[in-house]
């Protein structure tokens, strides 16, 4: 059994009720609901955890070393700001797929930049909640453990 932390940066509390528009109406506890019973299909368990705080999301991917074997991670802004957060990924050497709900890519200028993506195995971003789901199963099967 694969255990996989999904991890979710600043705001995303908020999921549901912040600006519908640009990220949906789905909540963070939808997210999360539907991630688990994702990889209870495909053999694995997720552990979700979300902060508003820099260091705490620093915190969760120096402690994904002792139980997970990669992590699902919607940095939110601080994709575009963290060299903290860039160089935890690096340090703990876990697989990370960095997700977004919204396409950075169209967005404002500041988004379009991710500092995490190139220490990231991978990235998806413009597919709102399956974004998530999407990046669940490119890490599954980047560790080899999905059915194709
Ligand atoms: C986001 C995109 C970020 O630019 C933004 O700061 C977020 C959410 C997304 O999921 O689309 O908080 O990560």
């Amino acid at each position: 059994m694969l255990n996989i932390l999904l991890l979710h940066g600043p705001n995303l509390n908020l999921l549901g009720t912040r600006e519908p528009a640009v990220y949906g109406r789905d909540t963070l506890a939808d997210i999360n609901g539907r991630l688990a019973e994702l990889a209870a299909t495909l053999g694995a368990s997720t552990r979700a955890l979300q902060s508003n705080h820099e260091g705490a999301l620093v915190d969760a991917l120096h402690e994904a070393r002792a139980w997970a074997q990669g992590v699902v991670f919607n940095p939110g802004a601080y994709s575009h700001t963290s060299i903290a957060l860039r160089d935890a990924i690096s340090a703990v050497a876990l697989p990370v797929v960095e997700v977004h709900l919204s396409n950075i890519h169209a967005r404002e200028e500041f988004r379009q930049r991710s500092l995490l993506a190139p220490v990231c195995v991978g990235a998806i971003a413009g597919f709102g909640w399956n974004s998530y789901a999407l990046g669940l199963r490119a890490l599954l099967q980047h560790l080899g453990s999905s059915p194709q």
